[in-house]
């Protein structure tokens, strides 16, 4: 039987926190084995906000490092940097003249974000379809990504549809959103109502970064906003949305069902208890995903040269599916 594809992507701006472990990184990483699988750190996307040259540079080989720390194996995986494959550039231009403008318009993170700026690029109205052809490049039959990715995966579903409608064939495969069940959205710890997120991240408080020391890692915890109850269990009430994070992460972290975590907690002596458990937990889950982080950037000419080998592997994948794009399309003379 033919393995399943999988594709997924991560940017490498600002700082990968506990929310891109959980609900992505990590699942990555643990299903690899039995699919063909490209992981790509998407730098073109982070263009579609202002970035220093240099910090971007760094973030990029970073975050690369940081996969494989996470254990993305580059022997059965591919990792790569997408500006280094010229396809994903020229294929979204041309699923850019397949797609409608409202249906960007339409996408709520592109709503949220112009929102909050000044001047809007438009890269950042684009994105949607840049990561459509992404995807769609190497036939992609899943997509394992957090819950705050799954409309654009929907939008990707429905450029290739309309591809293949248009041109009526069956070239794109038409790719499915594999969401978590557990820690899909992880929450900000100051803010429960929030998502963690990488432009958040800077503000001291909100995030677990990967890469934060277990001083700052216990500090975010014992900080973190919770209620005025002392009720350590799971619960979908708006009030208690502040410890079914903690005991979400709690959960994931473990790897334990539900009622297993609330029995850790029974002897609890408050939400004090679960704080420094919860912040205990994770050090231990990211000390080893640090230390081999920092091996891997002492030698970035090994790294350097495994993702000019995913680069390969890629454009091998991606390159041929936009030559025949073309040609569907009638940009190929006859020769
Ligand atoms: P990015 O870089 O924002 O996030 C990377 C992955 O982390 C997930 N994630 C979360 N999961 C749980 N809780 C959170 N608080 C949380 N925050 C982020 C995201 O859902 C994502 O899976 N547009 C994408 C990158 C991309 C991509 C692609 C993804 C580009 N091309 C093709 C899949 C396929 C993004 O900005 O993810």
């Amino acid at each position: 039987m033919d393995k399943k594809r999988v594709f997924s992507g991560i940017q490498p701006t600002g700082n990968v926190h506990l929310g891109n472990y959980l609900g992505a990184i990590r699942r990555w990483a643990a299903e690899q084995g039995d699919k063909t699988n490209y992981f790509c750190v998407v730098d073109l996307h982070s263009l579609t906000v202002p970035q220093d040259p240099a910090t971007l540079r760094f973030e990029t080989r970073s975050l690369a490092a940081l996969l494989l720390a996470c254990g993305i194996d580059p022997h059965v995986s591919t990792v790569f940097i997408q500006s280094h494959v010229t396809a994903h550039a020229e294929g979204c231009w041309l699923l850019n003249c397949v797609t409608p403008l409202g249906w960007l318009q339409r996408m709520t993170q592109f709503k949220d974000k112009s929102t909050r700026q000044e001047s809007v690029l438009t890269g950042l109205l684009d994105y949607p379809v840049l990561m459509a052809g992404d995807i769609i490049l190497y036939d992609a039959d899943e997509v394992p990504v957090g819950e705050d990715q799954k409309q654009h995966v929907e939008l990707a579903r429905d450029i290739a549809q309309r591809f293949n409608a248009l041109y009526e064939t069956e070239f794109f495969v038409v790719p499915q959103p594999k969401i978590a069940t557990v820690a899909a959205r992880v929450m900000g710890l100051d803010d429960p109502t929030v998502k963690m997120s990488k432009s958040l991240a800077d503000k001291r408080g909100h995030a677990i970064r990967l890469l934060d020391e277990p001083d700052e890692i216990l500090y975010a915890f014992k900080r973190a906003v919770t209620d005025s109850g002392r009720e350590i269990r799971f619960s979908n009430d708006p009030e208690k949305a502040g410890v079914n994070n903690l005991l979400g992460i709690y959960q994931a972290v473990t790897g334990q069902d539900s009622a297993a975590v609330e029995a850790d907690f029974a002897a609890a002596r408050g939400y004090g208890d679960l704080k420094v458990r919860v912040a205990e937990v994770v050090i231990e889950l990211l000390r080893p995903i640090q230390a081999r982080h920092g091996e891997l950037m002492d030698d970035t000419a090994e790294l350097d040269r495994i993702l000019a080998h995913g680069a390969e592997q890629a454009r091998a994948v991606s390159q041929p599916k936009v030559d025949e794009m073309k040609r569907i399309m009638g940009l190929v003379l006859p020769g």
